[in-house]
């Protein structure tokens, strides 16, 4: 479906961003991440930003927006908090070039993964101690072979930043696998990962781990984009934080194509703990890591100046704080402001990295609470517009699945199948 905006002057076209055609095997494998497919990306540079020759995603995830820049030839920098996004991201932009040494890079890596037991190995989360052990000789031998052949460095939760496109692709690999390993433990809700008792713990023998492995290269290879990037193109996937985006000088981004996280406690460190899992991460780095994320379900203790927000953000959370419902004044008042609070301040950041005149797109989910409107694309389109963004537009498109509805604990009174997926273009 196609549907027109009014914003005046501006008469654009944009197709529903979940149901356009175009996804890579990744958009597959993490779909809760995937705000919008590869085909609106290309849409949306098309509409907004024609000659545009740097795009940004401060909110990068998977990094559906750098792929499609970077294969045609557009500067892309996708920056995402989670690391093991920043890992997948980069994958995705492995050259057309390297592709024939995959299958024998892959056997290479099987042959010379060794058993290694780590004592306190997150991946025993949910694997007995052999199974993580091979899992983990996996790991060690594509670092040991891709990343740092002196070492096997462990955790690698904070070299991703090193990482080649290669390395990345090799980590995804091992990423799927421990997915697919996974299976029989995921639950109905597939965000949310819980530690498995001690007599649960899977067991999948070394022949299965090493077969999955080499299965999942090859399904990775055979999706990913079909392009030779140029190297005269500034490509940059790298860990950084929406709200401060430090590396990037004012007003040098022609355009910005991202889906900020939804305002419905999807956790997005919880949903990629067996991927954070591969890369070490354990539980301390996992808590900060999720405090530092916006629309974290977490308390953070962020804050803001709501009178800067704009009336439609003033008046939901009023009326949240007011509901008489348990935890609404407490919990619920909280997160609310959290979210917005860092959705300002994330919004201020791209007002000041976006050149005058430059287009920002954002898709977002409106949703409820309780029987309150949650309208957060109307209330990003109020704040942007006090952060400077001059003219903004809005197209809405139904969405039959919500983000929300496959949370159980985010779910609210209204029938989820009734939400509306907007795409906000702020100028
Ligand atoms: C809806 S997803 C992005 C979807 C993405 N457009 C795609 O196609 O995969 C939101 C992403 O924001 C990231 N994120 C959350 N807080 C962040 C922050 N403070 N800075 C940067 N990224 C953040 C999450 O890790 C998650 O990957």
């Amino acid at each position: 479906m196609i549907l027109f905006g009014s914003s005046g002057r501006n008469i654009m076209k944009f197709e529903n961003p979940k149901t356009a055609p175009g996804t890579d095997p990744v958009d597959a494998w993490y779909r809760y991440y995937a705000g919008y497919s590869a085909a609106f990306v290309a849409k949306a540079l098309k509409e907004v930003a024609p000659r545009a020759r740097i795009v940004l995603d401060p909110w990068n995830g998977t990094g559906t927006t750098t792929v499609v820049a970077a294969s045609n030839k557009i500067g892309a920098i996708g920056f995402d908090i989670n690391p093991a996004m920043v890992v997948v991201a980069r994958a995705r932009l492995l050259g057309q070039g390297v592709w024939a040494s995959i299958a024998p890079l892959s056997a290479d890596i099987v042959v010379h993964a060794n058993a290694r037991n780590i004592e306190d190995d997150p991946l025993r989360f949910w694997f007995v101690d052999r199974s993580a052990a091979n899992i983990r000789a996996l790991q060690a031998s594509v670092h040991r072979l891709l990343v740092d052949a002196g070492t096997t460095t462990y955790p690698i939760f904070d070299c991703v930043s090193s990482m080649s496109t290669l390395a990345a692709f090799f980590y995804t690999a091992l990423f799927r696998t421990v997915r697919l390993l996974l299976a029989p433990a995921a639950g109905s809700n597939p965000t949310w990962w819980k530690r498995l008792d001690e007599n649960e713990r899977l067991n999948p023998g070394r022949k299965i781990i090493f077969d999955t492995f080499i299965h999942s290269t090859m399904e990775l290879a055979e999706g990913l984009h079909r392009a030779n990037f140029s190297l005269a193109v500034q490509t940059r996937v790298d860990v950084g934080d929406c709200r401060q985006l430090l590396s990037i000088a004012d007003q040098s981004i022609d355009t910005v194509i991202t889906s900020p996280p939804y305002c419905t406690r999807i956790d997005y460190g919880i949903s990629t703990l067996p991927e954070l899992a591969v890369l070490g991460a354990h539980e301390e780095v996992i808590k900060k890591l999720r405090n530092t994320m916006v629309g974290t379900p977490t308390i953070t203790g962020e804050d803001g100046a709501e009178e800067s927000w704009g009336r439609k953000a003033a008046a939901f959370l009023s009326d949240v704080a007011q509901h008489d419902s348990k935890a609404s004044g407490g919990y619920y008042s909280k997160y609310f402001r959290q979210y917005y609070s860092g959705m300002h301040a994330s919004l201020r950041e791209l007002r000041r990295v976006t050149r005058p005149g430059g287009a920002v797109v954002l898709v977002v989910q409106d949703n409820y609470y309780k029987e309150l409107h949650n309208d957060t694309p109307g209330i990003l389109r109020e704040m942007a517009k006090r952060n400077g963004f001059a003219t903004t537009a809005r197209f809405n498109f139904p969405v039959a699945r919500t983000m929300a509805s496959l949370n159980p604990r985010a779910r609210t009174s209204r029938d989820q199948a009734s939400a509306v997926e907007s795409v906000l273009v702020l100028r």
